[in-house]
């Protein structure tokens, strides 16, 4: 009934409650969609206990004790029995009302704090509980009383990582997961073979990984600006073993791994191992990129072997890869090589097909029997509308939302992922390239992405159904090491969390970003890890006639974080003056004064600059 209501009121476009007035109560990412908040405080001692009722809850209480122990000194019980006052305790045996799974109810009272849910909505209720604990890591730990009752509204939360262009060790992956896992996404989409690189051990054809996960060499910088190459050569790949350690970390944190085989396209270090599924009657030989970019040369759609191969691989990851969804890529496969190969020609005259775009249409819908005979779904870009979807296929929008509203209308399933709504986070998070390390371009804030509505505005009621989820990619051209990924996935990820699990009426972007974001960040500014500290807030680069100017309202983007400012163009740092309620300009007749503020964290990290010029001078 609940999951009805929420529903009922999603479609209205109606909040759960009175998000204006609550948001800045609790500090919560995404936030909760039904939150009242109480008088008070659960306050932690020696003696609280944390409960549980069943052998899988205990699995998340522990989670909790281990939190509390690794980050505020405090070792607490933990227990079978439930302890009526000062304790904490995690049921799945409680109805909640809620048939969604991911569902949770979570009240914390003066004397007890109560977390209700199955397997992920419990573990859902245990990331919100986490979030409130204090910055500070006093063993004084105060939570306010609150009483939550949270369900997402998508069932699909995903967040990719291409591994193909540069690679990453295990053990980030599973930080990347842990990070997902605190922000409620559950999908994990590994983009594991590109042009550049083939990154999954495949028994049955070693050279995939063994040939097509390495390469020559690596452009460096911009493609289109220098073309230069770093004589290195480079590569890896991960074991199937690994992939298994992979899959069930995240599994344990409720996050499904769905793998992505790129075909037709995006194929040239396959090709390189394989040349014989390359088009024409002496293929090859290829190499395994270097560069950036779309390649002529795909696999051909002509020759059984090719189908014999990929079919083959497909299995491997099948039995390897719980996930219902296998992602098999589908986009920008260029038919140049098709329209000249005698194999492609034979095979769209056998068929009667109309074209090479009818060819590639072919090629997905036998990929896609093969997966549904194995009992799993496919999921690709959207360049598989191509000459007609695949029946049974779901279609990950990324050009713009064209593709996802066109395939909802025809009845597919849609995650909606358009670089248009800032979901491509290897964009560049500032709108000057030299403010920004090297990028492949594009813009996307976390503004951006926040003010982001998966639903496609003009899709039809009854089709929007179909939009199962939202999703944003880590494209790694640009991005070569574990730290850069990070900057460029925080704080996007924190927007993407709530696009996908709050409803739109209980969205907030000042509670957001200047009160959770900024509390999140804080926390996270405590660690090693690295993220992009936003600029401050209350000011944008602008020009401002005047002689006399008040710069006041500037709030720093991380909690505790301080805001340094110069008058005379030169990069702000702490070595400047410290910006406190306001700085008055005077600016002399025909002069102008250029004003940079920066934030500058706890543990010494800086934002780009905000730079207002006061200019005394005609307009
Ligand atoms: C894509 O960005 N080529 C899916
Ligand atoms: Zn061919």
């Amino acid at each position: 009934m609940k999951k009805l209501m929420i529903s009922a009121m999603l479609l209205l476009g109606i909040a759960v409650s009175n998000a204006q007035q609550i948001n800045n109560s609790v500090s919560i990412i995404p936030y909760p969609n039904q939150v009242n908040v109480g008088v008070g405080n659960f306050e932690f001692d020696s003696s609280t206990r944390i409960c549980y009722i069943s052998k899988e809850d205990k699995k998340i209480a522990e989670l909790l004790r281990e939190f509390i122990k690794n980050n505020y000194a405090l070792d607490l019980a933990i227990s079978d029995k439930n302890q009526k006052g000062n304790s904490i305790l995690f049921s799945s045996a409680q109805n909640i009302g809620s048939t969604n799974p991911e569902a949770y109810e979570l009240s914390i009272n003066k004397d007890n704090i109560k977390i209700y849910g199955q397997g992920p909505g419990l573990f859902y209720g245990l990331q919100s509980i986490i979030q409130l604990f204090p910055i500070s890591h006093s063993t004084s730990i105060k939570l306010p009383v609150v009483s939550i009752k949270d369900e997402p509204r998508f069932s699909y939360r995903g967040m990719h990582l291409d591994v193909g262009r540069h690679m990453f060790p295990i053990a980030f992956i599973k930080k990347y997961i842990d990070f997902l896992a605190s922000y409620k996404i559950n999908r994990f989409h590994w983009h594991l073979t590109e042009d550049q690189g083939w990154r999954i051990e495949i028994k049955k054809y070693p050279k995939l990984a063994q040939i097509g996960g390495f390469r020559n060499q690596t452009l460096i910088g911009n493609y289109k600006v220098n073309g230069d190459f770093d004589n290195t050569r480079y590569g890896g790949f991960y074991t199937q073993e690994e992939a298994k350690e992979i899959i069930q970390y995240a599994m344990d944190r409720y996050i499904t791994v769905i793998p992505e085989i790129e075909l037709p396209g995006h194929a040239l270090a396959a090709l390189s191992a394989y040349p014989e599924l390359g088009c024409g009657d002496n293929p090859g030989p290829y190499t395994t990129a270097q560069t950036w970019g779309v390649f002529d040369d795909v696999f051909c759609a002509g020759k059984e072997k090719t189908f014999e191969v990929l079919t083959d691989i497909l299995d491997e990851i099948i039995t390897l890869f719980p996930s219902e969804y296998i992602h098999i890529g589908g986009d920008e496969c260029p038919k140049k090589k098709w329209e000249t190969c005698p194999h492609c020609q034979n095979r769209i005259k056998e068929n009667n097909l109309k074209n090479e775009h009818e060819l590639q249409s072919y090629f997905i819908q036998r990929i896609e029997k093969h997966i549904n005979k194995k009992g799993r779904k496919i999921i690709g870009w959207d360049e598989i509308l191509e000459g007609g979807l695949a029946p049974n296929a779901t279609v990950m929008s990324w050009r713009g939302d064209k593709g996802g509203i066109a395939a909802a209308e025809q009845g597919h399933d849609v995650i909606m992922t358009p670089n248009s709504y800032g979901l491509y986070f290897d964009h560049k998070q500032g709108p000057d390239s030299n403010r920004e390390p090297l990028s492949i371009g594009g813009f996307s804030t976390f503004e951006k992405v926040y003010n982001a509505d998966p639903m496609p505005k003009g899709l039809a009621m009854d089709k929007q159904k179909h939009i199962k989820g939202v999703q944003a990619n880590v494209w790694t051209e640009y991005i070569e090491t574990s730290n850069k990924v990070e900057f460029m996935l925080l704080p996007r990820l924190l927007s993407l969390s709530e696009i996908a699990w709050t409803l739109p009426g209980n969205k907030n972007w000042k509670s957001f970003a200047y009160d959770r974001v900024a509390t999140e960040l804080a926390k996270i500014d405590q660690t090693t890890t690295v993220y992009r500290v936003p600029e401050v807030y209350g000011l944008k680069d602008t020009v401002i006639y005047a002689s006399e100017y008040t710069i006041k309202g500037l709030v720093p983007s991380v909690k505790g974080a301080k805001i340094y400012y110069t008058l005379d163009d030169y990069d702000p740092s702490e070595l400047d003056l410290e910006f406190n309620k306001e700085v008055k300009i005077s600016v002399p007749n025909n002069k102008q004064r250029v004003f940079k503020a920066v934030v500058i964290t706890p543990n010494g990290r800086k934002s780009n600059y905000i730079k207002a010029v006061i200019s005394n001078t005609k307009k």
